[in-house]
C-alpha cells in the first residue's frame, strides 16, 4: 500500500511540476507577445494615394494573389483589387490541379480569365507554378514515370508558357526545392520530381521556361528565409548554395522568389541578417520578388486592435529592411483582404479552419477596409528608395 500511495504521490507531484512549468512557459509566451504591441504607435500615413500608386512611385510594384472566385462575383472586391494592386498572381488557378484534368488535356478557363482580367486592367501578371511537389494531379502520381517525365513536363511548360508568352512578367519556374531535414548534402527537398529526373530537374525545368517565353522573368520560389533561426540560416544556405549552382551552369535564372509568410508572434526577425542575405542573393545577379507576403495572427492576442498593431509592425519592420535592397523590384501579399486567406483554411481540401477568432493577416480586412497593415505596407514604400526601373512607368501608363 505504502509503495502504491508513495508512486501516486510522486506522480501527482511530477505532474503538478509539469503543469507548473507549462504555465510558466504559456505566462513567459504571453509576456513576449505582449512586448510586440506598442499601444502607442500610430502608423500614421500621407494621404490616401493606393499601394500601388505608393510603389510605383519608387520604381516597384504591389500586388496579391487572388482566385477566380473572388474576382468572378465580389463587385466589391474587384474595385479594391484594381485600386490597390498593379500586380496579380493566380493563387491556384495556374497550378498543375487547375490546369491539367487528365496527361492528354489542359483546361484554361480560370487562368485565361484572370489573365484577360490582368489585361484589361493594366496589371502585370505573374505565373505559379511550373514545378511544385504540391498540388500535381492523381493522374501525375500514377501515370508519370522516369521514361515520360521529361516529355510530360516539356508539354506542360512549351503549353502553359508558351500560352501566356509576352503576358506573364515572373513566372515561379521551381517552387520550394529546399528541404533540409530530408538530409541530402544539397538540402534538396526528396520531390517527385528529384526522384524521376535527379537534381538537374530544377535547371531543366528553367531552360524549358526560357525556351517558351523569352521575355518573362525566370524566378525560383521559396519560404522559410526570413528569420534569425538555426533552421532559416540553413536554408537561407542552401538557397544561396543552389543560386550559386545554377548562375555557374548557365541556367537562365533572373530572380529569387521570397515567400515571406511571416509569424506575427515571432521576435526573430533580424534585419541586418536579412538584409545581407539579400545582398549576396543581388551580388550574384539576381533580382527578389516578395512574392506571398502575409502575418499569421492565429498566436496573437484575441483583441483586435492589439493584434492588428502587432501584424502590421511586422510588415513594417519586414518590408522597410527588404525595401533597402535595390534589388528586390516588388512585393506581393498573398491576399488581398482577410476574407480571402489560406491561412483560415486546410490547405489540402480549401476547407475552412474552425479556428478561435477570424483572423487578420492581410492589408484589408474582411470587409475591405484598409487596415493598420494596409498603413505599414504604405509606410515601407513611403520610406522606401527609389529605383531606377521602368517597371513603375508601365504599371501607371
Ligand atoms: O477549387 C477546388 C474546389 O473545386 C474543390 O471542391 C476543393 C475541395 O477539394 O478544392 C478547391 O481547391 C483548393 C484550392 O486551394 C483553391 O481554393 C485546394 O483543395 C487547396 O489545396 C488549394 O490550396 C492552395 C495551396 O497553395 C495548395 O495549392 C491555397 O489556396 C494556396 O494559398 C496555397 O498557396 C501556397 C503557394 O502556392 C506556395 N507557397 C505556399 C502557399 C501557402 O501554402
Amino acid at each position: 500500500m505504502f509503495k502504491r500511495r508513495h508512486i501516486l504521490k510522486l506522480g501527482l507531484g511530477s505532474l503538478f511540476g509539469i503543469g507548473t512549468l507549462a504555465l510558466g512557459r504559456a505566462k513567459c509566451l504571453s509576456k513576449k507577445i505582449e512586448a510586440l504591441d506598442n499601444p502607442n504607435r500610430k502608423f500614421t500615413v500621407i494621404g490616401t494615394t493606393s499601394l500601388k500608386e505608393r510603389a510605383a512611385a519608387k520604381g516597384l510594384f504591389y500586388g496579391a494573389a487572388v482566385r477566380i472566385n473572388s474576382l468572378s462575383s465580389d463587385k466589391q472586391f474587384i474595385a479594391n483589387f484594381v485600386e490597390e494592386c498593379a500586380i496579380l498572381v493566380p493563387e491556384w488557378d495556374l497550378k498543375w490541379t487547375s490546369l491539367r484534368p487528365n496527361a492528354s488535356s489542359f483546361k484554361f478557363t480560370y487562368a485565361d480569365s484572370l489573365a484577360k482580367f490582368a489585361q484589361a486592367h493594366g496589371m502585370l501578371l505573374r505565373g505559379h507554378t511550373l514545378v511544385w511537389e504540391q498540388s500535381l494531379p492523381k493522374w501525375f502520381w500514377q501515370d508519370v514515370n522516369s521514361g515520360n517525365v521529361v516529355q510530360i513536363l516539356q508539354q506542360h511548360i512549351q503549353t502553359v508558357v508558351g500560352r501566356y508568352a509576352g503576358q506573364i512578367h515572373s513566372w515561379d519556374v521551381v517552387n520550394e526545392a529546399i528541404h533540409i531535414n530530408d538530409g541530402r548534402t544539397d538540402g534538396l527537398r526528396n520531390t517527385r520530381w528529384l526522384q524521376l529526373m535527379g537534381p538537374d530537374y530544377i535547371n531543366i525545368a528553367f531552360q524549358m521556361a526560357a525556351k517558351a517565353d523569352p521575355q518573362a522573368l525566370l524566378v525560383y520560389n521559396e519560404y522559410g528565409l526570413d528569420y534569425d533561426s538555426r533552421d532559416d540560416d540553413a536554408k537561407r544556405l542552401a538557397v544561396l548554395r543552389l543560386l550559386e549552382g545554377l548562375k555557374s551552369k548557365g541556367t537562365p535564372i533572373h530572380a529569387l522568389g521570397i515567400q515571406a509568410h511571416l509569424k506575427g508572434d515571432s521576435t526573430f526577425f533580424n534585419p541586418q541578417k536579412f538584409r545581407s542575405f539579400l545582398r549576396e542573393v543581388a551580388a550574384l545577379g539576381l533580382k527578389i520578388i516578395i512574392t506571398e507576403l502575409d502575418v499569421l495572427d492565429k498566436n496573437l492576442p484575441e483583441d483586435i486592435k492589439k493584434r492588428d498593431r502587432i501584424v502590421a509592425a511586422a510588415y513594417e519592420e519586414y518590408l522597410t529592411a527588404a525595401l533597402q535592397e535595390p534589388a528586390v523590384i516588388g512585393v506581393l501579399t498573398w491576399g488581398l483582404s482577410d476574407r480571402y486567406t489560406w491561412l483560415a483554411e486546410d490547405n489540402s481540401s480549401g476547407k475552412l479552419l474552425p479556428l478561435p477568432f477570424s483572423l487578420r493577416p492581410l492589408p484589408l480586412d474582411a470587409d475591405y477596409n484598409r487596415k493598420l497593415a494596409w498603413n505599414a505596407i504604405a509606410r515601407a514604400f513611403d520610406s522606401a528608395p527609389r529605383r531606377q526601373s521602368e517597371v513603375g512607368e508601365f504599371i501607371l501608363k
